[in-house]
């Protein structure tokens, strides 16, 4: 993948998401020249980025900064209404907004958008700090073709993406990919906790079930196989593993039923702070 598209990049916002996408372009071979940073207190990750690449940093956009190609917005949702006037009034005809803030909609940015503005909306997840992120994201009517492309290449610097047709859809990401990494890490400590109550002593548990959870997840990845066959393939009939399983899946009572009931709970708090 290459970031080919033309035009310069606005990150509004390099916290640690917005670090993560600027480490991740840098990496990609985006010209540095080609971004500009707003924000104030440039700190951390981003502000050594900055320093190594040379990337323009400000702590307020100016209007006669040249229309980019797009703005991508990488602040907390509270902040959003705060910095969306500067953005507007650099934002050109051709170019697309993109924001990752979690519960924001569509039409709040397009509200500070002239009419017909191309605007995104994209919901990474942690695992973009290392590259392996994804982004469920939806654009609007008013994005074209090569504006989404544009959007889809910046966030495949950090992971895949994929592409929703209907905003509602959004809440129903943020509640398997964008929150899904905490129902793993939590899977990892109850294997550890697990592994207590079996005997071993804590830190040889945590570090089995560290490497179970993260072993596991790579194999799925990199297996042609979906997770129901690899787990049927690790299961044998009268088996210890069918032993954890018959627990794990008790009809009714099972991880697939409590899972579905902490998505859409999940769904229901995104739809209820999207309001
Ligand atoms: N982290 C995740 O896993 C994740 C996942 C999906 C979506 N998101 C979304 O990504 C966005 C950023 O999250 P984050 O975790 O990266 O938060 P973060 O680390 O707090 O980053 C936000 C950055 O924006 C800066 N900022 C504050 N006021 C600003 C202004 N007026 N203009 C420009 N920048 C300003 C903050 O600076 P100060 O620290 O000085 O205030 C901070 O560096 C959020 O909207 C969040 O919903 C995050």
């Amino acid at each position: 993948m290459s970031l080919t598209f033309n035009g310069s990049v606005v990150l509004a916002g390099a916290g640690k998401m917005g670090a993560a996408l600027l480490a991740g372009w840098l990496e990609r071979g985006l010209d540095p020249a080609r971004i500009i940073i707003q924000e104030p207190n440039l700190s951390g990750a981003a502000l050594d980025l900055a320093r190594k690449h040379g990337i323009r940093s400000v702590a307020r956009l100016e209007p006669q900064t040249e229309a980019p190609a797009v703005i991508v917005v990488a602040v907390k949702p509270q902040v959003m209404d705060e910095i969306f006037p500067a953005l507007a009034k650099i934002a050109g005809s051709e170019t697309v907004v993109m924001s990752i803030a979690a519960g924001k909609t569509l039409a709040s940015f397009e509200r500070h958008l002239p009419e017909g503005s191309a605007v995104v909306r994209a919901m990474p997840n942690t695992p973009a700090s290392i590259g392996r992120g994804i982004t469920g994201a939806v654009a609007n009517a008013h994005t074209t073709a090569t504006q989404k492309d544009i959007c889809e290449t910046l966030l495949r610097a950090v992971g895949d993406v994929v592409w929703v047709p209907d905003e509602g859809l959004i809440d129903a990401v943020t509640a398997v990919s964008g929150s899904g990494p905490a129902y793993v890490f939590l899977l990892a400590e109850a294997l550890a906790d697990a592994g207590v109550a079996a005997g071993l002593d804590g830190a040889t548990a945590k570090q089995l079930a560290h490497a179970t959870v993260s072993g596991a997840g790579e194999l799925l990845r990199q297996s042609s196989s979906d997770a129901a066959t690899l787990r049927q393939n690790v299961t044998s009939p009268g088996g210890t593993t069918a032993a954890a399983l018959s627990v794990l899946m008790k009809e009714g009572h099972g991880l697939k039923e409590l899972m579905r009931e902490a998505v859409l709970a999940a769904q229901k708090r995104g739809r209820e702070l999207g309001q």
